[in-house]
């Protein structure tokens, strides 16, 4: 299913860069990778997983039920200004996690990191907040315009350039319910 698709959006040509098999393909490895590194610590020693809204939460979804451990999960919510794609490096935390994070192990899961300040910003506030350890899952890994060092621990796939779309991802809160992940092409 790869190449252009039409579309009555306002873009006019969606280049299709990740196709809904390869993604379904790929959360069920992460989660079993995540599942194999988690699986031998101690009971009483839980694993947080940390959905960063909005544009997580299919990415989220799938992948909490692809790891086959014990695990709580929440919600957190930034801002990070700037204009629509692209990000200034301010960050707010918009809606923080409800649960206690002290002592704890947490996954962070991330739609996509580009600049990086936003996955740092978050690895920084839970370290601060006591947690055990804060690793990140992101579904891309967009390296071209990335300008804060950050380690990605899982990520799904790595993408060099354009912007993308579809899958939780957005473009000003649009294109989050396309199956597949797209590039905008004007
Ligand atoms: P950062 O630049 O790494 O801080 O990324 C901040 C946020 O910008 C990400 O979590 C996404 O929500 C959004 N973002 C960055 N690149 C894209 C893209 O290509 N498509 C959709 N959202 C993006
Ligand atoms: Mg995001």
């Amino acid at each position: 299913m790869n190449g252009k698709t039409n579309s009555t959006m306002a873009h006019e040509q969606q280049t299709i860069v990740f196709t809904r098999e390869q993604i379904a393909c790929r959360v069920e490895e992460l989660g079993k990778q995540i599942t194999a590194e988690y699986a031998g610590r101690e009971k009483n020693q839980s694993l947080v997983l940390l959905c960063v809204l909005n544009g997580a939460f299919i990415f989220a979804a799938d992948l909490c039920r692809a790891i086959d451990l014990d695990v709580e999960l929440d919600f957190i919510r930034v801002k990070s200004y700037g204009d629509a794609t692209r990000s200034s490096g301010s960050i707010d935390l918009v809606k923080s996690a409800e649960l206690d994070v002290t002592q704890k192990d947490i996954i962070l899961i991330e739609d996509i990191v580009d600049s990086g300040h936003t996955a740092a910003w978050l690895t920084h506030h839970f370290k601060d907040a006591g947690a055990s350890s804060v690793k990140l899952c992101a579904l891309i890994d967009k390296t071209e315009r990335r300008e804060t060092e950050v380690a990605i621990d899982y990520a799904g796939f790595a993408a060099e350039q354009g912007f993308l779309v579809g899958y939780g991802l957005d473009y000003a809160e649009r294109y989050r319910n396309l199956p597949d992940i797209v590039s905008l092409e004007e």
